[in-house]
C-alpha cells in the first residue's frame, strides 16, 4: 500500500488550447479512497492515467509510495487499473483471465492459484471460475474485471468509471460490493466518476474537478455543507442547490420580496471587491412553505410526487419595482416538500429559507464568501 502525491502536475495534449490537467495539488493518504468526480471532459481520466503512466506528466511530479516516479515504467509502479470498459478475453475462463497478467510477469502456479481463489473467494466468484464471460451477466463480468486487479495485489488500485455498464439496479449493489471490498483490502484507490450520487456514497473523500482544475477535496459532508464555489454547490446534491443572484441591502440579501441577513463578513468581502450583489445559494430541503407576510411569493410550476417527498418546482414573483427595472430575472426555485397537502400547479405560495441555511459567494469569481 502506498500514497500517492501530486505536486503541480500539468498535462497538456499537443494542439490543445488549454491543459487538460493543470497545476494538481493533491494527496491520497495510504489505505485511503478518494474519488475524482466532474462532468465530462474535465480532466479526471487524464489524471489516473497519469498515475498509471499511460499519459505522460508535462510538468510536476508524482509520488507513490513517496517515490518519484513520474517518469517511471508503467510495470514499474504496483498499480491495478480497471477501466470502463474493461474487455474481457473472451475464449479464456474467468480463472484464466484473472491469471493472465500475473502469467506474464511471471508469477508461479501455486501463487496464481491462491491468489485466484482468494480473489474468487472476495467478489463472490467461486462457482464461475470455469465458465467463460458470456456466460456471465453484466454484474459478474464486472467483478471478474475487478478480480483481474485484486489478483495483482497492487500498492494502489486505479477505477475509470467501472460501473458505467451497469444498469442502474446493479450499479448500486456492485457499488456497495465495491466499497466493502476495497475496506477489506485497505488498498489505496483512486476511483473516477461523473456521478455524484457515486462519488458521495463511496469516497473517503471526493475531489470535484472542472475544467482541468481541482475545484475542492474534502469528504462528502464538507463539499455538502461548504462547497467552495458555485461549481462544487451546484454539482453536489440532487435536486441542485438552488443558486440565485441577490442584491445587497444594508447587509441582507434580497430573494425575491424577502430581506435575509447575511454574516456581516460575507457583505463586507462583497462590498469591498465593489460589487452590490452576491449569489446566494440554499438547498431545496431548507426551503420551506411560508405563512402569509413571510418569506417572499412563487408560482408553482410543477410538483413530482416521490413516495416520501416531493420536489416543487416554482418561479419566484419578483417585486414590481425590480421587474419594472429590469435589475431581477425570473428566477427558478426547487423545494424538497412534504407530498401531504403539496400545493397544486399554478398556484400561488409563498416560500422561505432561514438565514442560517444560506451559502453566499461572489457574483464576480463564484467563490464561496467569508463568515
Ligand atoms: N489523447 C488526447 N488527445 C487530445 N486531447 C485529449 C486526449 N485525451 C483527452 N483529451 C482532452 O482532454 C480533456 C480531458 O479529457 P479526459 O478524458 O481526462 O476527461 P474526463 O474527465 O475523463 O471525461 P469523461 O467523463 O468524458 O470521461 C478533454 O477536453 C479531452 O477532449
Ligand atoms: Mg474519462
Amino acid at each position: 500500500m502506498a500514497a500517492v502525491e501530486f505536486i503541480s502536475v500539468a498535462r497538456h495534449y499537443p494542439g490543445s488550447d488549454r491543459p487538460a490537467v493543470d497545476a494538481l495539488d493533491l494527496q491520497v493518504a495510504d489505505g485511503e479512497f478518494l474519488v475524482l468526480v466532474g462532468p465530462s471532459g474535465c480532466g479526471k481520466s487524464t489524471t489516473l492515467r497519469m498515475v498509471a503512466g499511460l499519459e505522460p506528466v508535462d510538468s510536476g511530479q508524482i509520488l507513490i509510495g513517496g517515490k518519484d516516479a513520474t517518469n517511471l515504467a508503467p510495470k514499474d509502479r504496483d498499480i491495478a487499473m480497471v477501466f470502463q470498459n474493461y474487455a474481457l478475453y473472451p475464449h479464456m475462463s474467468v480463472a484464466d483471465n484473472m491469471a493472465f497478467s500475473l502469467k506474464i510477469s511471471g508469477v508461479p502456479k501455486g501463487e496464481r492459484h491462491r491468489r485466484i481463489h482468494e480473489a474468487a473467494r472476495l467478489l463472490d466468484l467461486e462457482p464461475y471460475l470455469e465458465r467463460k464471460p458470456k456466460a456471465l451477466s453484466g454484474g459478474q463480468r464486472q467483478r471478474v474485471a475487478m478480480g483481474r486487479a485484486v489478483v495483482r495485489e497492487p500498492q494502489v488500485f486505479l477505477m475509470d468509471e467501472p460501473l458505467s455498464n451497469l444498469d442502474a439496479k446493479l450499479r448500486v449493489s456492485t457499488r456497495t460490493q465495491i466499497a466493502s471490498l476495497r475496506r477489506r483490502l485497505g488498498v489505496t484507490t483512486i476511483y473516477v466518476t461523473h456521478d455524484q450520487v457515486e462519488a458521495m456514497t463511496m469516497g473517503d473523500r471526493v475531489a470535484v474537478f472542472a475544467g482541468g482544475r481541482l475545484c475542492q477535496v474534502g469528504s462528502p459532508q464538507e463539499l455538502y455543507e461548504k462547497p467552495a464555489n458555485v461549481f462544487v454547490a451546484g454539482f453536489i446534491g440532487s435536486p441542485a442547490m438552488n443558486l440565485i443572484p441577490a442584491p445587497l441591502h444594508q447587509g441582507n440579501a434580497q430573494i425575491g420580496e424577502a430581506l435575509i441577513p447575511l454574516p456581516r463578513a460575507s457583505v463586507q468581502a462583497a462590498l469591498e471587491a465593489g460589487s452590490t450583489s452576491v449569489t446566494v445559494g440554499f438547498r431545496p430541503e431548507t426551503v420551506k412553505i411560508a405563512g402569509d407576510g413571510e418569506g417572499f411569493s412563487a408560482t408553482v410550476d410543477l410538483v413530482e410526487i416521490l413516495g416520501s417527498d416531493a420536489y416543487l418546482y416554482a418561479t419566484m414573483i419578483l417585486p414590481e419595482s425590480d421587474r419594472s427595472s429590469g435589475t431581477l430575472q425570473d428566477t427558478a426555485v426547487i423545494a424538497r416538500i412534504s407530498p401531504r397537502n403539496a400545493p397544486r400547479k399554478t398556484e400561488k405560495i409563498r416560500l422561505r429559507v432561514n438565514a442560517e441555511e444560506i451559502h453566499a459567494f461572489s457574483r464576480e469569481t463564484g467563490q464561496r464568501l467569508p463568515t
